[in-house]
């Protein structure tokens, strides 16, 4: 499916315009909370994010979109970059300290099998941080999103949004942090942790044990 989030330019104009109305604060506090460590930009897009973590982090961005990821690649030449999805992390578990998803569980196909795809990637301690639109809670709005969904994914190129993102995240066994919780309107911004420890491994290459790597 290609729409405005597979077309570099665009996105980055329309993205532009919604930081002016208060995006950009929530998405610097996603980003700046990384400070140290390995972390993961999933579904990076265009890489808006990346320039924004702190130098001392050893960061990687994975998204589908060949054409995102290239744009991304010119705003933060020091990251590694992979073609993938989120269902199919290419990383070996416990490889990261941080997983960071701005905007990008809306767009992702299959969400559970996604989000168990970061607890995998995580390791012990490890964070998912999102910054993410969610489904409304009133009942008229939440009505006019599903009315609109359709139309809405084919122009967006896969974004829905009429998500309940914060369920899935509770239900992928994710406890999310109420000290770092905020709502305003039908933005969410939050950290998450597992909540349940599963086999975790120790690793210490700073490749990240990418199986598959972008192209040239
Ligand atoms: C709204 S954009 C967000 C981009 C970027 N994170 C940002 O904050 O500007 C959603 C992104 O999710 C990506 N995406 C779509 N399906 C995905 C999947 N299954 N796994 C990971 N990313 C996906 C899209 O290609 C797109 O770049």
């Amino acid at each position: 499916m290609r729409g405005v989030e597979q077309v570099p330019w665009l996105y980055d104009a329309g993205l532009a315009l919604l930081e002016r109305t208060g995006l950009a604060r929530w998405r610097s506090w996603l980003a700046r909370g990384t400070s140290c460590g390995r972390v993961l930009d999933l579904g990076c897009g265009t890489g808006r994010n990346l320039p924004l973590f702190s130098s001392g982090v050893s960061a990687a961005g994975i998204d589908p979109c060949f054409a995102a990821l290239r744009k991304a690649r010119r705003r933060a030449p020091g990251v590694a970059f992979v073609q993938a999805r989120a269902e199919e992390l290419p990383f070996r578990d416990g490889a990261f300290d941080t997983v960071v998803s701005g905007l990008a569980f809306c767009s992702v196909g299959d969400v559970p099998r996604g989000l168990a795809e970061v607890r995998r990637v995580l390791n012990a301690g490890g964070v998912l941080r999102m910054l993410e639109h969610v489904r409304s809670k009133g009942r008229m709005s939440a009505w006019l999103q599903d009315r609109a969904q359709p139309a809405w994914t084919w122009f967006t190129g896969g974004c829905r949004p009429n998500r309940d993102t914060e369920a899935a995240v509770a239900a992928a066994g994710f406890k999310i942090d109420g000290a770092t919780y905020r709502a305003r309107g039908g933005m969410r911004r939050f950290e998450a942790r597992p909540d349940r420890v599963q086999g975790f491994r120790e690793h210490g290459s700073r490749e990240f044990g990418a199986r598959a790597r972008m192209p040239p």
